[in-house]
């Protein structure tokens, strides 16, 4: 697809951290902006910047994805403003970190109407239309948990390694002209571990990534129709040893470590 026929990109988790990256540097081409999640207050910030700084529009929809139907209601509202989105960039999301037992039942089915329904359903929901329309671009952020179990982080790793599988699939099915890429990144410095209550082990902070970086190898790989990437030589590194070993062996692994 001719990258200057690219129009408007919706960005979800738009609010902070990774998603802000991304629109930054979608901005930076050229491209419009829908940007999406539930904080207005920095989305208007950011949208008024870049709108200043790269002459390009900017529009805010505050939703709650956890809400069901959210992703539904975002399609009626972009239809309302007739945008239609040429690059769909999933990267809403949040963890929670504790024994699976002690997860609160209302906290669990959020993340996972977040991370997974809402994510499944927009990539439907848009994919659709891309795929009619012949042309488009998908991005779904998953990470380097979607590649082991991760006992104390159980369901966000499960979910992830759902975003990483279904991705990789519709990379597939959708090709050669709707490109659908899984970004998977490892520990970022955002506010992903407070939202979760996780403190990563010492050994993995040591590789923590900025956020800056991983959208630029997510939009890299998004633009060169890779199925998927991993930010980072040793997450990488990672992703590649999780291959040899059992996964039981790395479940353990990961527990012995989320204790330390
Ligand atoms: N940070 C890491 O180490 C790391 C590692 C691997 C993968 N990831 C993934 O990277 C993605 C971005 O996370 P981040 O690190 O940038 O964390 P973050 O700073 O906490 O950003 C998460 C974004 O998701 C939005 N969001 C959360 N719940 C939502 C809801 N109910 N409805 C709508 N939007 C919602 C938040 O916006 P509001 O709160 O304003 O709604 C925020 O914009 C996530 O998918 C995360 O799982 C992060």
């Amino acid at each position: 697809m001719d990258r200057s026929e690219v129009q408007w990109a919706l960005v979800t988790g738009a609010s902070s951290g990774l998603g802000v990256q991304l629109a930054i540097l979608l901005a930076e081409k050229g491209i419009n902006l829908v940007l999406t999640a539930r904080r207005e207050a920095p989305m208007r910030d950011l949208a008024a910047d870049l709108g200043h700084k790269h002459g390009v529009e900017v529009v805010v929809e505050t939703i709650d994805l956890a809400e069901l139907n959210g992703a539904a209601a975002l399609e009626r509202r972009l239809d309302a403003r007739g945008i239609e989105p040429t690059i769909l960039v999933n990267n809403a999301g949040f963890g929670l970190s504790s024994a699976f037992v002690d997860h609160e039942p209302d906290d669990l089915r959020a993340m996972l109407q977040v991370d997974v329904v809402a994510l499944t359903e927009l990539t439907h929901l848009f994919g659709r239309r891309m795929a009619a329309r012949g042309k488009g671009y998908m991005l779904l952020v998953a990470s380097v948990a979607a590649y082991q179990p991760t006992p104390i982080l159980a369901a966000y790793g499960a979910a992830k390694a759902y975003v990483l599988s279904l991705g990789q699939s519709l990379n597939v099915e959708l090709a050669p002209r709707v490109g659908v890429t899984v970004l998977c990144p490892g520990l970022m410095d955002t506010e992903f571990f407070e939202v979760a209550g996780y403190r990563p082990p010492a050994a993995l902070r040591t590789m923590m990534l900025s956020p800056a970086e991983v959208a630029r190898i997510g939009l890299d790989a998004m633009f060169a129709h890779k199925p998927n990437v991993v930010a980072g030589r040793l997450n990488k590194a990672m992703t590649l040893a999780s291959r040899i070993l059992s996964r039981h062996f790395q479940a353990k692994a990961v527990f012995r470590m989320s204790r330390r």
